[in-house]
């Protein structure tokens, strides 16, 4: 039976390339939720939309479509803003650095939420995020809690920035990283916490491997 694996965790846990992973083995689609968020930062810094303006917000996320596109020749997902691949641009730092302000925004969260359990209601699906099992997706068969600690979130942060081109200090990646944490843990509109019937995973010392391997026993129960 097809169901949703909703996992959700702090920044840099290993979340989105375990999901990939899981969703690929298992033959279910994939929604990096995450992206969006990104994606809508990227829209709103380009149309300079003050963010505590709630009207200027609004009418802004009216004119923002987000889809996922598999390119074939890559072998890659794209996200796309209005048609164009932002894949790239989303995952700088200056995009890190604004998002969780973006994303606490009530607005923006109800206009996300709703789309996301559109792409998920065709069921198996693997989706990451902070507020799936919660929010999105009370009722996933499957709920699982990132965490791992700080240093080595940022470590693993830093290089895949790097390898994007991207040179960042650990010193910085840190700071976002908590940062992050801090603005998702505490925003008013369902903020980042475990469900109270996920399953927590620590991914300090996991490898990618063990973690979908983890994953995947979890929803073969
Ligand atoms: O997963 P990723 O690090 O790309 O997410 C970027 C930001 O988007 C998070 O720090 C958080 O502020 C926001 N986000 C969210 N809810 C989600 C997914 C991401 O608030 N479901």
């Amino acid at each position: 039976p097809k169901i949703v694996i909703a996992i959700d965790g702090y920044s840099s846990c290993g979340k989105s390339t375990t999901a990939k992973a899981v969703a690929a083995r298992m033959g279910y689609g994939y929604i990096d939720t995450g992206a969006m968020y990104r994606a809508v930062s990227l829209f709103f810094t380009q149309e300079r939309v003050a963010l505590s303006n709630h009207r200027e917000v609004t009418a802004a996320l009216d004119k923002i479509h987000i889809t996922f596109n598999h390119n074939a020749r890559t072998g890659k997902n794209e996200t796309c803003l209005n048609g164009l691949n932002v894949e790239e641009e989303i995952r700088k730092m200056y995009i890190s650095n604004i998002v969780s302000e973006v994303s606490a925004i009530p607005e923006v969260r109800w206009a996300m939420v709703a789309q996301q359990q559109k792409m998920g209601r065709k069921r198996g699906v693997v989706m990451d995020g902070r507020d799936i099992g919660t929010k999105v997706f009370p009722d996933a068969e499957v709920k699982v809690f990132m965490t791992a600690e700080t240093y080595i979130r940022a470590k693993r942060r830093q290089q895949e920035l790097l390898e994007k081109g991207e040179l960042v200090n650990l010193e910085d990646i840190i700071h976002n990283l908590e940062k992050r944490d801090k603005i998702d843990t505490t925003r008013a509109e369902s903020p980042l916490v475990q469900a109270p019937d996920a399953t927590l995973l620590d991914t300090s010392h996991m490898t990618i491997e063990e973690q979908v391997d983890w994953v995947i026993e979890q929803a073969d129960r």
